[in-house]
């Protein structure tokens, strides 16, 4: 994989117009774009259409959590739009999992759709993890949910920079990481806690890692998204 090829762009924006002049602005320097929650709600799945008949990926985070039957169609309809790549949250439990698994038929290169079960939120810090009721660490609990996933089918997860060296160790080279939370040096950090520089999280054994406002909220977010690159050469 080329270096652009490991970037994903998440556009969290509520305007088709915003949504669309990044994807314009970034064509051919991010390997992906990912529209969440925010710019689904506000635009429903035409905006995965539009951005897809532009030439570019789409990943659909969505993170899906919901009793199997919902969550495997969720998935399902996420997958005819022809998103590469959708979510679910890991702890939806193995059931959802294996329901979901049934939908992808890809691998982390090809046409088809790449479930990713989502481990621990890159925003949660160890006593928020607790207070929810997990027993363990992030990273113990970000291992343990990654394996659940695997368990149960999927070939990949989304997770903290500071998690995918354990996950890797554990889960093998097969699966494929992905990881937000990740700040360029110099960047602010927003709400997210566990950033990596995106080099780093690359050497620690990412497969793609996902960047949003220090790209989309630059000027000039195509030079920042050269820039970005330029580090993982
Ligand atoms: O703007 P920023 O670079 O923080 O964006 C990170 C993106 O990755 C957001 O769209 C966020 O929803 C997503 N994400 C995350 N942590 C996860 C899963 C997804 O930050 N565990």
């Amino acid at each position: 994989m080329q270096a652009t090829d490991r970037l994903i762009v998440a556009i969290d924006r509520s305007s088709r117009d915003d949504i669309l002049r990044l994807a314009d602005a970034l064509h051919g320097v991010a390997g992906v774009f990912k529209l969440g929650l925010q710019a689904f709600v506000a635009n429903g799945p035409s905006i995965v259409r539009e951005v897809i008949a532009r030439g570019a990926k789409v990943f659909l985070d969505l993170k899906v959590h919901d009793i199997p039957n919902t969550a495997r169609h969720a998935v399902a309809e996420a997958a005819s739009l022809g998103a590469a790549m959708v979510t679910v949250h890991a702890s939806g439990g193995p059931t959802m999992l294996r329901a979901c698994a049934v939908v992808s038929t890809g691998d982390s290169t090809g046409d088809s759709t790449l479930v990713l079960g989502v481990t621990v939120l890159t925003s949660l810090n160890d006593s928020e993890l607790q207070r929810i009721g997990f027993a363990g660490t992030l990273r113990e609990t970000g291992v343990r949910l990654a394996r659940l996933a695997q368990d149960a089918g999927l070939r990949g997860v989304v997770a903290s920079s500071h998690e995918v060296a354990a996950i890797r160790e554990a889960c093998g080279s097969e699966m494929c990481i992905v990881v937000p939370g990740i700040r360029p040096e110099g960047s602010e950090a927003g709400d997210q806690r566990r950033t990596m520089t995106p080099a780093a999280a690359l050497a620690a054994g990412a497969d793609y890692i996902v960047v949003g406002r220090p790209i989309t909220g630059a000027s000039d977010p195509r030079s920042a998204a050269l820039a970005l690159v330029d580090t993982l050469r």
